[in-house]
């Protein structure tokens, strides 16, 4: 097991401390599904097209803030251009979501 990672989720205006690491979840998306039991997240298992894994992210670092392969795309569709809205599961499990606040959005 890695270093911890730390971040907080904000779900229907309740906040919840998460602590993960690096190889426990594929991706973000996929650790909100374990632990929120949304139905309709995530639809597109990840390829960065349905945009049903909707966040809002603040305190984001590193490499994680360029949003790359479908993400920009699939978000300038939707009208989402803010640098801070991103699908969560174009972004991985690394140090760069420490200390960072997310909010779900879909
Ligand atoms: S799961 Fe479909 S865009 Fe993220």
């Amino acid at each position: 097991m890695g270093n911890p990672i730390h971040f907080t989720v904000i779900e229907n205006n309740s906040k919840h401390e998460i602590q993960t690491y690096v190889g426990e979840y594929r991706n973000l998306m996929c650790l909100i599904i374990d632990k929120f039991y949304f139905d309709c997240f995530g639809e597109c298992g990840g390829m960065g097209r349905c945009a049903t894994c909707v966040i809002k992210i603040s305190g984001l670092s590193g490499n994680s803030i360029r949003k790359e392969r479908n993400e920009p795309a699939t978000l300038s569709k939707m009208g989402l251009e803010d640098a801070n809205i991103r699908l969560s599961c174009q972004l991985l499990i690394t140090q760069d979501l420490d200390s960072t606040k997310i909010e779900i959005l879909v």
